[in-house]
């Protein structure tokens, strides 16, 4: 049984996340900020669901929340780090930016400090960061969606370059996960390849599993992310 916390398991992949893995009989630690969403789903899963509402782009509380998590569970073995939002329609332009850039990128990065240094005292470990197709993209319609990505994929390269270089037993592990249906693509336009949220984390938890370095979901955009690899630099100035 492993202790595995998710944050942003509210809703969409992440919920989906704590459901499929409290079936394979490991604890699951949950972080949002929707209160009855978590409970909601702790009364669903049971035992196994350990539950804290958190805005991650709190620090300073969330180094307590994420302790209170692993002390109550009796340890952590993967942290998930999956919160993250899509364009705010509500705000104006750049506080809607800087609100993305903030909870996707800042507080990803925190997160992923936050369990290093815990899987290098404790001995090993592993990181899953949800980072997206959008990291190997570039896209005007969102360039602060798609830089977000892109910062953790590099972020995420980062911290696999150091855990080789101090031998530390760290997997990391990048999920770059095509369309899927969620809250978060629900008013979404011109998507294609749209998996269902329970294939497609089915998908991410073999990966997860295999500890493997870069997960694409669903398996066919590693197609055409081998084919984006290849577009060169001018042409997408010309986008
Ligand atoms: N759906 C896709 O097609 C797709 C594709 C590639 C990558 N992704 C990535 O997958 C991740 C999950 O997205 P999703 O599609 O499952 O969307 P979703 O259903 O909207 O889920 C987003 C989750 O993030 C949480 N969250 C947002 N801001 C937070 C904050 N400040 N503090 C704590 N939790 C926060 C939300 O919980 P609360 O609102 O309760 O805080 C919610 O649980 C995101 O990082 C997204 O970029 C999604």
């Amino acid at each position: 049984m492993r202790s595995i916390i998710i944050t942003g398991a509210t809703s969409g992949i992440g919920r989906e996340l704590a459901i499929q893995y409290a079936a394979k009989g490991d604890k699951v630690g949950l972080i949002g900020r929707r209160t009855e969403r978590l409970e909601e789903l702790k009364a669903e899963i049971g035992e196994l669901a350990y539950v804290r509402t958190l805005d991650v782009t709190d620090h300073e509380r969330a180094e307590v929340v994420y302790r209170e998590l692993i002390d109550e569970m009796g340890g952590m073995d993967v942290m998930v780090l999956n919160a993250g939002i899509g364009r705010i329609q509500m705000l104006p332009p750049w506080r809607a930016e800087s609100k993305l850039i903030e909870v996707n990128s800042l507080a990803f990065a925190h997160g992923c400090h936050f369990a290093f240094d815990y899987f290098r005292e404790k001995g090993g470990g592993q990181i899953v960061g949800m980072s997206s197709m959008a990291s190997l993209l570039y896209n005007h319609r969102a360039a602060a969606y798609t830089a977000s990505k892109h910062f953790i994929s590099v972020y995420m390269t980062g911290f696999r370059q150091k855990a080789r270089r101090i031998e530390a037993d760290i997997t990391i592990t990048e999920i770059r996960a095509g369309y899927i249906w969620t809250e978060m693509t629900e008013r979404a336009k011109g998507m294609f390849w749209v998996a269902p949220v329970e294939k497609a984390v089915r998908q991410m938890v073999k990966g997860i599993d295999k500890k493997k370095n870069y997960i694409y979901v669903t398996k066919r955009w590693r197609l055409l992310a081998w084919v984006v690899k290849c577009i060169p630099e001018w042409v997408w100035n010309r986008i």
